[in-house]
């Protein structure tokens, strides 16, 4: 078997619909994948994913994140901490630290908690998992945490899967994609222009007031364009993610009851069963990065210039880092191995403890809600959408 056998397309029909499969011929027969067609490179190995997330000098997240942008070769417009480097990564970074340390998210639980709950009816027993929960309330968390008005909180989200989502072979962003980003960039800087003018108890407002000392040591405000580009950034990763891992929730324990069983006994596993969530089915499949420099890895040479998957996902289903990566197990030993799920080194997940508590207290209400449970696994279906994968139908019926 030659390199040259693996295919690796993730923008294929074929990888919308299962990435985990030919993540294991990526690792043993090709660690430095090179794709002729688009021209890019993927890492799959748990410790080479690991070291490209903490290299940060060699591999830039300056370029974007995704293929898309990463291929144009010119630096991300949009000012986002996700596609700036160090120093200024870390200047950006601090601004918005201290709004999502796990002391300040606990603080938050009763919002969260209430959010979450006003997205849940009772009085159903057949519901999708996905389109009647789960995509509702990461978004409505966040854009609150933000400050923006009721009437857009769900329209941000639809804007989101606008930009994210991608046709078999399209990689660039679509037409409907550019301008729903464009829509959403009018909204935020319209209520940054409210906010300036009527400050509010909410991380817009925060973030206008903000001082942040730039690279020449000059002390200035954020510019709008700043302000708007935190907002879209949070607000993107705080829709897509979460409403992700719960709907693979609802899959995974109902292809595992025996687990769904051992929550329903003891509320204290959720965290582990979360932290085991991600590991095993990633919400964020890879981020792209630039190389600075040729990087020689495996006898193969990346040059500079060259986009780079860092398969998150697949390190995670490495077997040189896992016993047993493909056996889904609450119980597993987390010691083994960095989960890579939220990332790793400086551009690690700024929400993760967010994330956490939204999961804990969504998966909590699941197990009250529907404690037996089965999928029409007919009306399942998976979104086309690049960076992150999993379910846009899960469709359940609860059991009596
Ligand atoms: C299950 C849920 C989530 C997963 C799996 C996840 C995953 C990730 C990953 C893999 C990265 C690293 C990106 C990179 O290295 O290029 C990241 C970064 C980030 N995430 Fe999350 N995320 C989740 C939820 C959230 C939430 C709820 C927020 C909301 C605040 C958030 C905000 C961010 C931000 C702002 C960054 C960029 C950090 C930086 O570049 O310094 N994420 N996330």
């Amino acid at each position: 078997m030659t390199v040259a056998d693996v295919l690796f397309d993730p923008f294929s029909a074929d990888f919308y619909r299962d990435p985990h499969a030919i993540y294991p011929r990526l690792r043993a027969e090709a660690p430095v994948y090179y794709n002729a067609e688009y021209d890019f490179y993927a890492l799959s190995r748990h410790v080479d994913v690991a070291a490209g997330l903490k290299d940060f000098d060699t591999y830039s997240s300056a370029y974007g994140v995704d293929l898309g942008m990463v291929r144009t070769g010119q630096k991300a417009a949009a000012k986002m901490i996700i596609s700036i480097d160090p120093p200024e990564h870390r200047l950006m970074r601090s601004l918005v630290n201290k709004v999502f340390t796990p002391r300040a998210i606990q603080a938050l639980t009763a919002m969260v908690t209430d959010t979450i709950e006003g997205f849940l009816s009772a009085d159903r027993d057949e519901f999708d998992v996905v389109q009647d929960f789960s995509v509702y309330f990461p978004v409505d968390v966040i854009t609150q945490m933000l400050g923006v008005p009721a009437e857009y909180r769900q329209q941000v989200r639809l804007w989101i899967d606008e930009s994210l989502h991608r046709e078999p072979g399209q990689i660039d962003m679509s037409e409907s994609g550019t301008q729903a980003m464009a829509e959403m960039w009018v909204m935020y800087y319209e209520l940054i222009q409210q906010r300036r003018a009527d400050p509010q108890d909410d991380m817009i407002s925060d973030l206008i007031a903000a001082e942040i000392e730039r690279e020449d040591g000059e002390r200035t405000r954020l510019k709008g364009s700043e302000i708007a580009g935190f907002a879209t950034l949070l607000g993107g990763a705080g829709a897509e993610t979460v409403t992700k891992l719960i709907g693979s929730a609802a899959v995974t324990f109902a292809q595992h009851p025996e687990q769904w069983q051992t929550l329903l006994d003891d509320r204290s596993r959720i965290p582990g069963a979360i932290e085991e969530l991600l590991r095993y089915d990633a919400p964020v499949q890879y981020n792209v990065r630039r190389s600075n420099t040729d990087v020689t890895l495996h006898g193969t040479t990346i040059p500079a210039g060259s986009p780079v998957f860092l398969l998150g996902a697949s390190a995670n289903r490495d077997d040189a880092a896992w016993t047993d990566p493909d056996t889904f197990d609450i119980d597993r030993d987390r010691s083994e191995a960095q989960n890579l799920a939220f990332g790793y080194g400086i551009h690690s997940c700024l929400g993760a403890a967010l994330a956490r508590l939204e999961s804990t207290i969504a998966l909590g209400k699941m197990l009250d809600l529907m404690p037996r449970y089965e999928v029409d696994w007919d009306g399942c279906r998976r979104v086309s959408m690049q960076n992150v994968a999993g379910w846009s139908n899960v469709p359940v019926r609860i059991l009596r």
